[in-house]
């Protein structure tokens, strides 16, 4: 048997009590089968999720993250916070896919206190995705310290990001579909890059400087990115007195 066959992913998930949990619990309670990949942490409501558990889901270890929830109309709370739920796991792929996680290790779905059968479906149909894209970071062909370098850095950003969250990605569509288009738009990467992607990358360099003063070459080769890109952030970064520059060491560090 190959390696890829031997994999066996981990699923942390974060079911909302009053739909995904109790559909987990039907689903147990009748005996339906499905792998034995996920561990549950129950969450009063799917809206309760916050990027930073996805963060750490992952820098814990876990090759994907999976979200469960009333379907939409349905939540329990006059916030409808699955709405908000939605919202989150498109930001949170568009994070992933910029630092060359692959989105798809993060997945909401709808489930009832009645579907049970749904509940291992989708475990069963999510842990298989996972399998074919193989353990988390060297599934991405990056090792360890590479990843938790990237994590580190959206995480560090998670508080500008939020900002930008609640002031201009904020929207209330009536279905998953629509959530999916607006999130996929022209209008929305171009936002997303305007306002995110800079910050992101220079969010990495800053996580990698904690560790020593390096050149723009190494910072480079390090992150993956071209000479000429860490340098315009290494200069904006400087005049933000967020690094400066070594001068006998000929290397930047943290100001
Ligand atoms: Fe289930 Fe809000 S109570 S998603």
């Amino acid at each position: 048997m190959g390696a890829a066959q031997e994999f066996k992913p981990r699923i942390l998930g974060f079911l909302c009590n009053w739909c995904s949990y109790a559909g987990a619990d039907l689903c147990g309670v009748s005996r339906y089968q499905y792998p034995a990949s996920i561990k549950v942490i129950r969450v009063m409501c799917s809206g309760r999720m916050d990027l930073e558990f996805v963060l750490r889901a992952f820098a814990n270890g876990n090759d994907g993250v999976f979200i469960g929830g009333c379907w939409l109309g349905e939540c329990h709370y006059v916030t409808e916070g699955n709405y908000d739920a939605l919202s989150m796991m498109h930001l949170g792929r568009k994070l992933l896919d910029c630092v060359g996680v692959n989105p798809e290790r993060l997945r909401l779905e709808w489930v009832s206190a009645s579907e049970g059968i749904r509940y291992a479906e989708v475990v069963t149909d999510f842990t298989a995705r996972l399998k074919q894209l193989g353990p988390l970071g060297s599934g991405e062909g990056m090792d360890r310290s590479a990843l938790n370098l990237k994590l580190e850095a959206i995480r560090r950003l998670l508080p500008y990001i939020k900002l930008v969250e609640r002031e201009k990605l904020r929207v209330r569509f009536d279905d998953k579909q629509q959530y999916e288009e607006f999130f996929a738009s022209d209008a929305l990467n171009a936002l997303f890059r305007k306002l995110i992607v800079d910050k992101l990358a220079i969010s990495q360099i800053l996580v990698l400087l904690r560790e020593q003063a390096l050149s723009t070459g190494e910072i480079a080769d390090s992150l993956g990115m071209s000479r000429a890109e860490v340098s315009k952030h290494l200069n904006s970064s400087a005049r933000q007195r967020l690094v400066r520059f070594d001068e006998g060491r000929k290397r930047y560090a943290l100001a």
